[in-house]
């Protein structure tokens, strides 16, 4: 049996497979489904520090190859969390990561700070890029200079690995993931969801009720693995791929490209034992291959030389 641990530094996860955060609950909800001891981690829906309603619906369109969604971040806050879910899953053998949301700077320093004594959170994830909290899609992580200033701030107050979750919503990703290196993140989740629309063409109307939304889904799995690919090379920190992964073949790509782990988001909505899936999907591609230790393959990508000449 080939060995699918891979080594974050700050973290080892038994395989690169991990929940992506709110595409999961918290966890518990998908133990009748799949055996969470045998995830390399679940990342649990975003939390705020007090409980969230979320935008008003509709919220989730069906698009080609896509969901658009606006839940806009509903949550039972930190601690309902500490009390309620903690207990039950830390029972079992995966990293917790908690995606950690806020209004304010201040925001995400309260969360980590309450959740300072729970020893069982392996990381956290900061959600700095959810596009679904102003109208108009703005967070911080569109910009190098917010991105700095909140992981800085979070890094300070906190002992724990922090893994900084991108948007692919800007011209040059890779620049805002340096950002987030230099401010002292131990690694980067990469992407958030991409902000979208639909339009009900009998009432003219927009379908989400908050007018725009996060596409997520195979629609999106090229781009965003052409910006992991993109933040693999500039970093010298780990990098996590998340965006359209259905398949075991979907997760080898991106650690091809230079991804050590993968989160999987909307694939649990079609089929909820598929996190458990994907790994038996890369045990088979590695017993096949030859392949010891999964980590051999990530960032193995070839490129051939280009001949520029006659190209159209
Ligand atoms: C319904 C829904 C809720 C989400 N909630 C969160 C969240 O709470 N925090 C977060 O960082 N990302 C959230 N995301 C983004 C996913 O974690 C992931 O980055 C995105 O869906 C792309 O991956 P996918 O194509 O595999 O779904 C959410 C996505 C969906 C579809």
């Amino acid at each position: 049996m080939a060995d699918l641990s891979v080594d974050l530094g700050f973290l080892k996860l038994k395989n690169p497979i991990l929940s992506a955060s709110g595409t999961f609950g918290y966890g518990v909800e998908f133990s009748p489904f799949v055996d969470l001891s045998k995830l390399g981690g679940i990342i649990v829906k975003g939390l705020y520090f007090s409980a969230r309603e979320g935008n008003p619906p509709p919220r989730l369109v069906e698009t080609a190859s896509g969901l658009l969604n606006s839940i806009g971040l509903q949550g039972i806050g930190v601690k309902r969390f500490s009390e309620e879910i903690l207990p039950q899953l830390k029972k079992y053998q995966t990293a917790i990561i908690v995606n950690v949301c806020g209004e304010s700077e201040e925001e995400y320093v309260s969360v980590v700070d309450f959740l300072k004594k729970e020893e069982c959170i392996s990381a956290y994830e900061l959600n700095i890029s959810c596009p679904n909290i102003k109208r108009d899609g703005q967070c911080p992580a569109l910009h190098p200079d917010s991105t700095f200033s909140i992981v800085n701030l979070v890094k300070k107050n906190t002992s724990k690995p922090i893994i900084t979750k991108l948007s692919p919503n800007v011209t040059d990703v890779a620049e805002i993931a340096l950002s987030a290196q230099e401010a002292g993140s131990d690694a980067v989740s990469l992407v958030n969801t991409f902000l979208g629309m639909a339009i009900d063409v009998e009432t003219k109307s927009p379908e989400l009720a908050n007018i725009f939304g996060g596409l997520s889904g195979p629609a999106i799995k090229p781009i965003a693995l052409r910006m992991v690919y993109q933040v693999a090379n500039a970093v010298n920190i780990p990098v996590i791929g998340i965006g359209g992964i259905m398949s075991g073949k979907d997760a080898l790509e991106y650690l091809i490209a230079g991804a050590k782990a993968v989160e999987v988001g909307t694939a649990n909505f079609i089929d909820p034992e598929i996190t458990l899936k994907i790994v038996r999907e890369l045990e088979n591609y590695c017993q096949r291959e030859e392949i010891h230790k999964i980590e051999e393959i990530i960032g193995t990508l070839k490129i051939g030389t280009l001949k520029l000449d006659n190209a159209g």
